[in-house]
């Protein structure tokens, strides 16, 4: 029993607590306070957070790059502590920061990864020409990365880390600063990989659409815990009723205490001229909000009504938006309630044996 859920759990991370030291007589760091996910063999778990959530953390240790202070972590069934030569044969890593060498061709990058994971000359010039191919980058192949766009030179990354045929790939931010286009064509490489090639992909994020649009299931991370696990659907249907969202035409610090004397609202958060919250029945709801604003002389440049986002849901666990946090604006205001339902351990036990598909 213990082996077939050892296979079906890919990854797990168990109260994961890590530390930074910044050096003397400054305060250490606590990048991970007790963080802990599980994600089934060939699908894609996405780590949602913002700036200074903890994401990269996560995927060092997994990666045996960092050592966590104190918790667990099994990577393919093995214990990254314990086991790290044989977790870095199972994996692939994609780090937030371009790992290629700009000076060197692709194919002369691919080349090199491979004979680094001891790949036969021959069988790693047939994985580097079919990697190129796949991710469009034939033409261009003996061209120097340096010569690379951002598109480019990224999916060349992704390539990198697959060149060994690893079970499990780590993705950090893979999509950051690329354009549209380019992001769509990895989305799309990435559902192919964990669907087709069976790879369980951990895929770390500031997008709530790309999460939203390529994991099977997700953990919302805030100030290195998870705050909220499930999949996308299933953290959305945990909101109940249309959210309710205001522009002010100015910052105003009567807005609150406005807009929670209007008994159709609840879950209200103001942060800077944004005003949200939720209810039952938006259009029941928004005359007596802009009237109550109006009457108090806060000025209303725009009101929209939305069936719940990650966005919403994000906001509903962290008390934050996700676009309005930066790695120090992440101790904002906590107005949202605790996390109902979807936490941690209920995540964990959900996703053993699991196997999510799209
Ligand atoms: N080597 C380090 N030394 C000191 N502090 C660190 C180090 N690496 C990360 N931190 C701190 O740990 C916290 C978590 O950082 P981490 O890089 O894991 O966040 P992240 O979620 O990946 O953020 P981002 O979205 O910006 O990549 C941050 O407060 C960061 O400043
Ligand atoms: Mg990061």
């Amino acid at each position: 029993m213990a082996a077939v859920q050892q296979a079906a759990t890919a990854l797990e991370a168990v109260e994961l607590v890590k530390t930074y030291r910044t050096g003397r007589n400054k305060s250490p760091v606590t990048a991970l306070r007790g963080l802990s996910f599980a994600a089934a063999r060939g699908t894609v778990f996405g780590l949602l957070g913002p700036n200074g959530a903890g994401k990269s953390t996560t995927v060092k240790i997994l990666s045996t790059l960092a050592a966590a202070d104190s918790g667990t972590a099994r990577v393919a069934g093995l214990d990254v502590a314990a086991h790290p030569e044989r977790v870095r044969r199972a994996i692939g890593l994609v780090a937030q920061k371009p790992g290629t060498d700009p000076m060197a061709t692709a194919t002369e990058n691919l080349l090199l990864a491979g004979r680094l994971h001891g790949m036969p000359r021959r069988d790693a010039r047939a994985r580097a020409g079919e990697l190129v191919r796949r991710f469009g980058l034939a033409d261009a192949a003996d061209r120097l990365v340096r010569t690379y766009s951002g598109g480019m030179a990224r999916k060349l990354d992704i390539a990198l880390g697959l060149m060994h045929r690893p079970q499990v790939l780590f993705l950090d931010e893979p999509t950051t600063g690329l354009d549209p286009q380019a992001r769509t064509e990895l989305w799309h490489e990435i559902t192919r990989l964990a669907g087709e090639e069976r790879m369980t992909v951990l895929l770390t994020t500031h997008y709530l659409d790309e999460a939203d649009h390529l994991a099977d299931r997700l953990a919302i991370v805030d100030h290195g815990t998870v705050v909220a696990t499930g999949t996308p659907e299933e953290l959305k249907s945990g909101l109940r009723g249309d959210a309710v969202h205001i522009e002010l035409a100015e910052a105003d610090g009567r807005a609150q205490a406005v807009l929670q004397r209007v008994p159709e609202l609840r879950e209200i958060t103001v942060d800077g001229r944004t005003a949200r919250g939720r209810t039952d029945d938006g259009a029941r709801a928004l005359p007596p909000v802009l009237a109550a604003l109006e009457e108090a002389g806060v000025a209303v440049t725009s009101a929209t009504l939305a069936r719940p986002s990650l966005d919403d849901v994000y906001l509903r666990h962290t008390g934050h938006s996700i676009g309005a946090t930066g790695a120090a604006g992440a101790t904002g205001a906590t107005g949202a309630e605790g996390s109902k339902g979807l936490d941690a351990s209920q995540g964990l036990g959900a996703s053993q044996g699991l196997e999510a598909t799209k």
